[in-house]
């Protein structure tokens, strides 16, 4: 059966699949156009690049595609609200924001008449976010990649959020590798679609080094593990040379900050610039963030052939729609 389309606020992706924001430039305008024009919701990652630089980014994808485009903004930022309101500025569609929750995010949202999206790990933050004016909320587990807010499991997890929240859609994301898993998220637990990463890093178009896809491709499974990060949680990645010095309690403090992103940084390593260093493909000194499934994903694909796959894969099994049904 035909997958439903996906209504957030007043956007409709005619595909339920949007791509998770990573920061740093790992997601640009090269990776969330193409989304964006296969029908899904494209993500640029906010967190990390000067205000300027990410303008310059949204209103590229935003002249090259009508699609949907958002930006990911972690609230643990020092710029939060300066990424936020410059991302409105330069005509963003839709605002992701987590790792921390912002009440004020609504207030902005609203001023601006803009959706706003939640990441959520419980369902007291998914409850929370609904009353507050989100216009979804999406149910990040255990499986993701990047900062974690929880240790359940995405099926475990996402039952409850769903429960809870009652009237705007609920997305499913951490750990999806293809179109069967994202029918089973719609079909058998009611979710109004789909958020995924570390499939589109192994993307034609995803801007890293090939060092970095080929880090995805060469990964096994005890390879993908949970380090620290200065922003305060856990985190998943690649246990390349630099998580595997920091299991051991190898001082690598960054003593002297050139950057001054965080909130509040405990600066056991600059996050900044071991995420640049992976993005550039060093393997020695880079923070890999990886979903826990990437082992199981072994081809680089074009955007559109990642959407083909999941849409087919997914509408062989689709049975019905159990999630969000909006009146309007
Ligand atoms: C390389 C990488 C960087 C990420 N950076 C961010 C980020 O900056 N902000 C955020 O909210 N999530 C971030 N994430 C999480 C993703 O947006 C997404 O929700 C998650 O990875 C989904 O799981 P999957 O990768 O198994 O599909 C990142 C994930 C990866 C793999």
């Amino acid at each position: 059966m035909k997958l439903p389309s996906l209504k957030i606020g007043n956007l409709t992706a005619p595909i339920p699949l949007i791509q998770g924001g990573m920061s740093i430039r790992v997601s640009t305008s090269s990776l969330a156009v193409p989304v964006a024009e296969c029908g899904g919701i494209g993500i640029i990652g906010g967190s990390g690049v000067p205000v300027e630089e990410l303008q310059e980014d949204i209103k590229k994808a935003k002249a090259a595609t009508e699609g949907i485009i958002a930006v990911n903004i972690m609230y643990a930022m020092k710029n939060f609200y300066d990424l936020v309101v410059g991302s409105i500025e330069a005509g963003v569609d839709l605002i992701v924001t987590g790792a921390g929750f912002s009440r004020d995010i609504f207030k902005i949202g609203k001023q601006y008449n803009i959706p706003v999206a939640m990441i959520v790990s419980s369902p007291t933050l998914g409850k929370l976010a609904e009353k507050l004016g989100a216009a979804a909320v999406i149910v990040e587990a255990k499986e993701a990649g990047g900062h974690l807010g929880t240790d359940k499991p995405l099926r475990t997890l996402f039952p409850p959020v769903r429960d809870v929240v009652k009237n705007i859609p609920v997305i499913a994301a951490g750990g999806i590798t293809d179109g069967y898993e994202m029918a089973e998220m719609m079909d058998k637990y009611g979710a109004d679609g789909i958020q995924i990463a570390s499939r589109f890093v192994l993307s034609k178009e995803c801007d890293v080094a090939d060092e970095f896809k080929q880090a995805y491709l060469d990964a096994k499974k005890e390879d993908i593990v949970i380090t620290t990060s200065p922003v305060g949680l856990p985190g998943r990645a690649l246990r390349t040379p630099f998580v595997q010095a920091l299991a051991k309690g190898v001082d690598l403090t960054a003593k002297k900050c050139q950057h001054l992103c965080l909130k509040k940084c405990d600066h056991h390593y600059c996050i900044n610039e071991r995420l640049n260093a992976s993005r550039t493909g060093n393997l020695q000194d880079g923070l890999f963030f990886s979903g826990e499934n990437t082992y199981k994903m072994k081809s680089i694909l074009s955007v559109a052939e990642i959407f083909r796959q999941f849409i087919s894969q997914a509408e062989s099994v689709y049975k019905e729609k159990r999630g969000f049904s909006p009146s309007t």
